[in-house]
């Protein structure tokens, strides 16, 4: 059958080139666009970040107003769309609605879809390209605030362009406001907006390798959001900060946790919010997120599950079971206690981790596409299954 390499979840394997992100994981070191995240935390904010992730430099202020008004203005979903998204059980986990969401758009976007328009579509017209970028992006916070009004089975408000992007997304989802007369807190919207810089990329991720791999057919962008969206759905990757606090609930009290990390290094468990594929150094977005937290304790009250999450990382850093493996906390360990601290429901926290990821997914998708060397991703297998045998009939069989 030919000689293959065996790279079981591609530990070893590159897909593609890029020159969107960097991670030095030795060093624990992220940038994008040769920007250290940490400035760009610091510095940037979450729609500047993703127009630099996509478009490869920092938006001049013309064109960073144009931006964000493109964005702002592309927040409106269809009156159908809504309809459809209305009909989904109050119980439905937020991410099932937002993936659904996502692949009903392609339905609603027979004009961005190659199999009807012409398989180069995004390759002969840009700004075919750059409209789905935008209305994407916009889009994406609607119906992540649609997934959690479903979820606490209260009516949808209308998005707000005038607000920041964060902004107009606790607006859109706040249960207590007024519709049209209530702002959120600008400490928390700030807060959230560093949160998003932090999840924006991370190169190829099991969802930005599923957008990159399922963009390569040229599906339409919107289906691809879908098919990305649902890998970072599961509790090994975006599912972490939500198992992250079940895990500290669970957990209950500071004195439960060395019988926990027991639990751990037999192997009956896993220490979500540990471990990475790429970094064997503290994930660098873990420290900002550090600081993020105390922000926004200081405005909603401090989080209790906090003295046991420090509890468990330091124990877990002083444990030869976690450092020669070279087990530190990566963003996931930090972000459910802030979103827990503002209030959102646990099944929430994925749809905060999607949102800003959209903007990697399509930065990645637009370098695919535009690197005109598209080709379909179709990985190899080994096979280990039995040689060939001939049919046997059903009334011949046992
Ligand atoms: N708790 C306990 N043991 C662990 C953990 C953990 N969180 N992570 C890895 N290990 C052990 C693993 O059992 C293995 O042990 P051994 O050598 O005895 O077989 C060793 O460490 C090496 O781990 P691995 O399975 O080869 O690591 P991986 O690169 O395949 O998996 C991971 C990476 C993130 C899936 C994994 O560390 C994990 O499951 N972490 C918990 C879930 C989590 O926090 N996910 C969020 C990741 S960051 C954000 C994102 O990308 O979504």
């Amino acid at each position: 059958y030919g000689l293959r390499v065996l790279d079981p979840a591609f530990v070893n394997t590159a897909m593609i080139t890029s020159s969107i992100t960097y991670i030095d994981g030795n060093k624990g070191f992220l940038m994008h666009r040769g920007y250290p995240i940490e400035q760009l935390a610091e510095k940037s904010n979450f729609l500047e970040t993703a127009y630099l992730l996509i478009y490869g430099e920092l938006p001049s202020k013309s064109q960073y107003k144009v931006w964000s008004w493109e964005i702002m203005n592309h927040t409106f979903v269809a009156e159908d769309l809504q309809a459809m998204i209305r009909q989904m059980r109050y119980d439905s986990h937020p991410m099932s609605v937002f993936i659904s969401a996502f692949a009903a758009m392609s339905a609603f976007a027979p004009e961005a879809n190659p199999a009807l328009q012409g398989q180069d579509m995004y390759i002969n017209d840009k700004s075919i390209m750059n409209k789905q970028i935008v209305r994407i992006l916009g889009k994406a916070t609607t119906v992540a605030a649609m997934a959690y009004r479903i979820r606490i089975n209260r009516r949808f408000t209308p998005p707000r362009s005038d607000l920041s992007y964060t902004e107009n997304l606790l607006y859109m989802m706040d249960h207590m406001a007024e519709p049209y007369s209530y702002r959120p807190d600008p400490r928390l919207a700030k807060a959230l907006d560093i949160l998003f810089i932090l999840h924006a990329d991370h190169e190829m991720n099991c969802s930005t390798s599923t957008m990159v791999h399922v963009g390569s057919s040229l599906v339409d962008p919107y289906s691809c959001i879908a098919a990305a969206a649902s890998a970072l759905y599961g509790p090994l990757h975006g599912g972490a900060n939500e198992a992250v606090i079940r895990m500290l609930t669970r957990i209950g009290s500071v004195e439960n946790v060395p019988a926990f990390l027991e639990g751990v290094k037999q192997k009956k468990e896993l220490l979500f919010g540990f471990g990475h594929r790429v970094y064997r150094e503290t994930d660098p977005r873990s420290k900002v997120i550090r600081e993020v937290a105390d922000m926004v304790f200081e405005v909603c009250g401090r989080e209790p599950l906090i003295d046991i999450a420090i509890a468990l990382k330091d124990a877990a850093l002083k444990d030869e079971y976690f450092t020669s493996r070279k087990l530190y906390p990566n963003v996931d360990y930090w972000s459910g206690l802030i979103y827990k601290a503002m209030g959102f429901p646990l099944d929430f926290y994925p749809v905060l981790f999607v949102v800003p990821r959209v903007a990697g997914y399509l930065a990645h998708w637009k370098q695919q596409l535009d690197s005109g060397k598209n080709k379909i991703s179709r990985p190899r297998q080994v096979y280990v299954g039995k040689s060939r045998r001939d049919y046997v009939p059903i009334d011949q069989r046992e």
